[in-house]
C-alpha cells in the first residue's frame, strides 16, 4: 500500500493542503494555501477544497484524503460552528466532501488532527500518560491524547473561565482584537492553562497554532506544574495529522476480517 495520502486543513482564514508521505511524516509536495471563502458556507468551502485537491495534480488523483474542520465532528457530521457559517451545524459534511471529491475521506476535528500529528511525528512522540495539545488561533482547539490514543472532540477552548468562553479571552485572535502585549495575553493564558491543569492533571501541554513560533515571548511567563512546550510541526500539523489518520483508516479497513 502506498505511503502517500493527501492532508487538507480547513481553518477560519485559510485552507491548506499537500501530499504527505505518512511513513516519513513529511510533506512531499508544495503546501498549497487558498483563502477560506468569506462567510464559510458549506458549498463555498467544499468548492475550495475540490480546487485545492485538483491543484495537487495527477499524483494525488487516487490517494486517500484526510480533511480537518474547526468543529465537533461526530460520525462524519459537523455538530458545531464556532468560527464558520452556522449552516454547518448538524450537516452530513463528510458525505458532502466525499460526493464532491469522488472518493472516501477521513474527516476529523482540526485540533485532533494536529494532536495526532504531534504524537506521531512531533513534540509528543513516545510520551506516556496524558498529553493535551491546544492550538491558539482564531479559536482555541484541543486534543486529548492518553497513552497515544486520541480521545476526540474535547473542545477545551469552550471551557468557562471567569464566566466567559475561554477562547474569546485567550485565543490568538483575542490577543489581536485587544491589541494585547504578550505579557498581558500571558496573564489570560495563565488563567486558562491553570484551569485545564486543575481539571485534567496532564503530563504534558503542547501549544500549537501559528503564534507558537513566538513561544519564547509567552511560554516562559507561565507558571504551571505541568511542562508546557511548543508544537514541533507548526503550520503543517493539521495536514500531517489528517493524512496520517486517512491512511490509518485504510490500513484498518484492510486488516479488519
Ligand atoms: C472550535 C473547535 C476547533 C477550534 C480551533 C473552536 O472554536 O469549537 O472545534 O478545534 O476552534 O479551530
Amino acid at each position: 500500500m502506498s505511503s502517500l495520502a493527501i492532508g487538507i486543513d480547513i481553518g477560519g482564514t485559510g485552507i491548506k493542503g499537500a501530499l504527505v508521505d505518512v511513513d516519513a511524516g513529511e510533506l512531499v509536495s508544495d503546501r498549497v494555501k487558498l483563502p477560506t471563502p468569506k462567510g464559510g458556507t458549506p458549498s463555498d468551502i467544499v468548492e475550495t477544497v475540490v480546487e485545492l485537491v485538483d491543484s495537487l495534480g495527477e499524483e494525488g488523483a487516487d490517494l486517500r484524503i484526510g480533511v480537518t474542520f474547526p468543529a465537533v465532528v461526530l460520525h462524519g457530521r459537523t455538530m458545531s460552528a464556532a468560527n464558520v457559517s452556522k449552516e454547518w451545524i448538524g450537516l452530513e459534511a463528510e458525505a458532502l466532501f466525499e460526493k464532491a471529491l469522488g472518493r472516501p475521506i477521513h474527516f476529523v476535528n482540526d485540533a485532533d488532527a494536529a494532536g495526532y500529528a504531534e504524537v506521531s511525528y512531533g513534540a509528543a512522540q513516545g510520551k506516556d500518560g496524558l498529553v493535551i495539545l491546544t492550538t491558539l488561533g482564531t479559536g482555541i482547539g484541543s486534543a486529548l491524547i492518553y497513552r497515544g490514543v486520541l480521545v476526540p472532540n474535547s473542545e477545551l477552548g469552550h471551557l468557562q473561565v471567569d464566566g466567559r468562553d475561554a477562547e474569546t479571552r485567550a485565543s490568538f485572535a483575542a490577543k489581536e482584537r485587544g491589541r494585547l502585549t504578550f505579557k498581558t495575553w500571558a496573564k489570560r493564558l495563565q488563567r486558562y492553562y491553570s484551569h485545564v491543569e486543575m481539571l485534567f492533571s496532564p503530563d504534558l501541554f503542547i501549544v500549537g497554532g501559528g503564534v507558537s513560533k513566538h513561544h519564547e515571548e509567552f511560554l516562559p511567563l507561565l507558571d504551571l506544574r505541568t511542562p508546557i512546550v511548543p508544537a514541533e510541526l507548526r503550520n503543517n500539523a493539521g495536514i500531517l495529522g489528517a493524512a496520517a489518520l486517512a491512511r490509518l483508516e485504510t490500513v484498518q479497513a484492510v486488516e479488519r476480517p
